[in-house]
């Protein structure tokens, strides 16, 4: 390929609005607040670095009403900076997905951002195949349609120091704006930044009264619409444990009632669950913060008069509650902490010497340790505050700037409307593993549902805030159409909800197409989730054929590729026929290895080359028949 010929582009100085200010807009797509955090932190050190300069920060989903609204907007910006993540399977988080589709899929636009100067930085993790692809898209095609690209595309890193990544691409942004935005006589030249830790504003109460109480009913399901915002309440209807005895390992079927909510779902979308901490991790953050359980309080972003607190890098706040509640439902308090709130925590230490151990942890020389006694260790927020119990930040430093909110989690659901109208069903294993440091780290959601009680078992049961995210994980239109589904372990979970979909479908007189699905588990005796249903759908010709992998009950490991070696034929003719393909569970080992596999099938069965097998496999995925629903 001949070298590409890099045309040097005019420097277009960015567009001043009214006040003689030049407009900065920084966009981020969130999922879980990362990118937000980024983007707001960029537009402070920014304000404090140029008197001249207008700083704003918005969401890609609110952006803009439709393509062309993104068109006529992004057209008139001079000076733009995205932040974009990536996840699973390589794609978008939802409130980019939008702007992405159309921005990816617009052909034909020519130099159309030729007025535009931008950066893009990616989170990301290495440990997946399609590390940042966003952010790498996004950063070249602004480029093809003219824009002018300040810095090279930020590759964040979350296998590694994500936090590290942003710093040192701010690094690079820094003198290229200083080109842009700064004027002589700018005041702001040699002031040298220091980020603000943010604090909420905290009111206390002597004892709840009823216009707190009143807040209670966010979990009221009074919308029509429920999203990550707003989530609808629900109770748990029916729990189950699907290893036996003989497992060490654990694995919960729990249901959802969803029984006049109004939440509806389709077959292969994702719930999200708002689950809460264990008491016990509750009890011992109270103990670190040396506050009583039943203080009440509110956490506000503005000033008693009304006016925003500085530092907008400050989420919602959640309703006023006991402490034992913020703690139990809001604070993420078995995550590693991030260097920003080693340093929060050092700004609260009455000790020196712990104040100084924070400060050096966070800085550029405590890199290493940093990632060795923090990271590496998997030590958590409660266990970096047991070493520095002279830390003592008040609960507007905490919740603002030391614990993360509590995040939902995602799963696949496993049921489907058509069988299960009323009930949502999810498949999750345990997540139980001793930390290097010793401690058994239970995983938050997992084991929330392990330890859920339904209303069979008591009407006191568990319920908690639950939304549907929709997915592009469905079943062909056609039910005639051949379809292989591999899925092991709770991999299981999306085609458990696609056999009940054909069952309901079969039931109902529809002719159903072959279906194959690939199971793997380790030991028939222990982990064989569903063994009942899954055989009871064979017997009723809803599979075709069930193909199952135990990787370890002879001597050597069996996995669902190595079962899909031995279909090789069968896989080559469905697929031959039109069938979809289908692969649920964990991304970076299993979804990798069974790409591999496949790509190996095409080329021997259809006797291909190696590209020619290649570019068959992206054919199947970019005509939507190669879906991948992986973690
Ligand atoms: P293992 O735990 O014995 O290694 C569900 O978790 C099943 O997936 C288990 O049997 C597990 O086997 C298996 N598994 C682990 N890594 C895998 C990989 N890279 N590809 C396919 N299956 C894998």
């Amino acid at each position: 390929e001949p070298p590409k010929v890099v045309v040097p582009k005019v420097v277009v100085k960015p567009e001043e609005v009214d006040d003689g200010k030049k407009k900065v807009t920084i966009f981020f797509g969130t999922q879980s607040g990362t990118a937000e955090g980024f983007a707001k932190e960029l537009a402070e050190e920014g304000k404090a670095r140029y008197d001249k300069a207008m700083f704003r920060v918005i969401d890609l989903d609110d952006y803009a009403a439709d393509d062309e609204e993104y068109q006529e907007k992004l057209k008139k910006e001079s000076l733009a900076f995205f932040f974009l993540a990536t996840y699973g399977d390589g794609e978008p988080t939802d409130s980019a997905a939008r702007f992405y589709k159309w921005f990816v899929e617009g052909e034909g636009r020519g130099d159309w951002l030729k007025n535009l100067n931008y950066g893009v930085f990616g989170l990301g993790n290495r440990q997946y195949e399609h590390f940042n692809k966003i952010a790498k898209v996004v950063d070249e095609l602004m480029a093809d349609h003219g824009g002018r690209r300040l810095v090279p595309v930020g590759l964040g890193d979350d296998d590694q120091c994500m936090e590290d990544d942003f710093a040192a691409w701010r690094e690079l942004v820094w003198p290229e704006l200083d080109n842009l935005l700064r004027d002589e006589d700018d005041a702001t030249v040699n002031t040298p930044y220091t980020a603000a830790v943010p604090e909420y504003r905290v009111v206390f109460y002597d004892r709840p009264d009823v216009s707190i109480l009143k807040n209670e009913s966010i979990h009221a399901n009074s919308h029509t619409i429920y999203d990550v915002q707003h989530p609808c309440r629900a109770n748990v209807a029916a729990k189950k444990e699907l290893h036996t005895t003989a497992s060490d390992r654990s694995c919960t079927h729990l249901e959802f009632d969803i029984f006049g909510t109004g939440l509806a779902y389709e077959t292969g979308d994702h719930v999200g669950v708002y689950c809460e901490n264990l008491i016990e991790t509750v009890i011992e953050a109270e103990r670190l913060l040396n506050l009583s359980p039943d203080t009440y309080f509110s956490i506000h972003t503005d000033r008693e008069d009304g006016t925003p607190l500085s530092g907008s890098s400050l989420v919602p706040p959640f309703p006023p509650c006991t402490l034992r509640t913020a703690l139990a439902r809001y604070a993420d308090l078995l995550s590693s902490p991030k260097k920003s709130a080693l340093i929060a925590l050092a700004a609260h230490a009455s000790d020196p010497i712990e104040e100084d151990r924070l400060r050096y942890l966070a800085s550029p020389s405590g890199k290493d340790e940093y990632a060795q006694w923090v990271v590496a260790s998997q030590r958590s927020l409660l266990e970096v505050m047991a070493e520095f119990p002279s830390a003592k930040p008040s609960l507007g430093v905490f919740f603002a700037a030391i614990a993360p909110r509590l995040q939902p989690r995602y799963y696949s659901i496993s049921s489907s409307p058509k069988i299960a109208p009323s009930r949502i069903h999810v498949t999750c294993a345990l997540v139980y593993e001793k930390t290097p440091v010793g401690r058994i780290h239970k995983g938050v959601c997992s084991t929330w549902m392990k330890n859920a009680v339904s209303f069979e078992e008591s009407i006191d049961c568990s319920w908690a805030p639950i939304f549907v995210r929709q997915s592009n994980f469905k079943l062909p239109a056609d039910p005639k159409v051949p379809i292989i589904m591999i899925g092991p372990g709770t991999g299981l979970a999306p085609f458990r909800g696609f056999l009940q979909e054909r069952l309901a479908l079969l039931e109902s007189g529809v002719e159903l197409g072959p279906a194959i699905l690939f199971f793997g588990c380790r030991n028939r005796k222990m982990d064989f989730i569903y063994e009942e249903e899954l055989n009871k759908y064979v017997e009723a010709r809803v599979i075709s054929e069930l193909v199952i992998a135990f990787s370890r009950e002879g001597p050597t490991k069996e996995y669902v590729q190595h079962k899909m070696t031995e279909k090789a034929s069968d896989i080559w003719n469905m697929i031959s026929k039109g069938g979809y393909l289908y692969v649920c569970g964990d991304a970076k080992g299993m979804a990798r290895d069974v790409h591999r596999t496949l790509h190996t099938i095409m080329q021997e069965k259809g006797s291909l080359g190696t590209s020619e097998a290649e570019s068959m496999v992206k054919n199947l995925q970019t005509s939507g028949r190669y879906l991948r629903d992986v973690w």
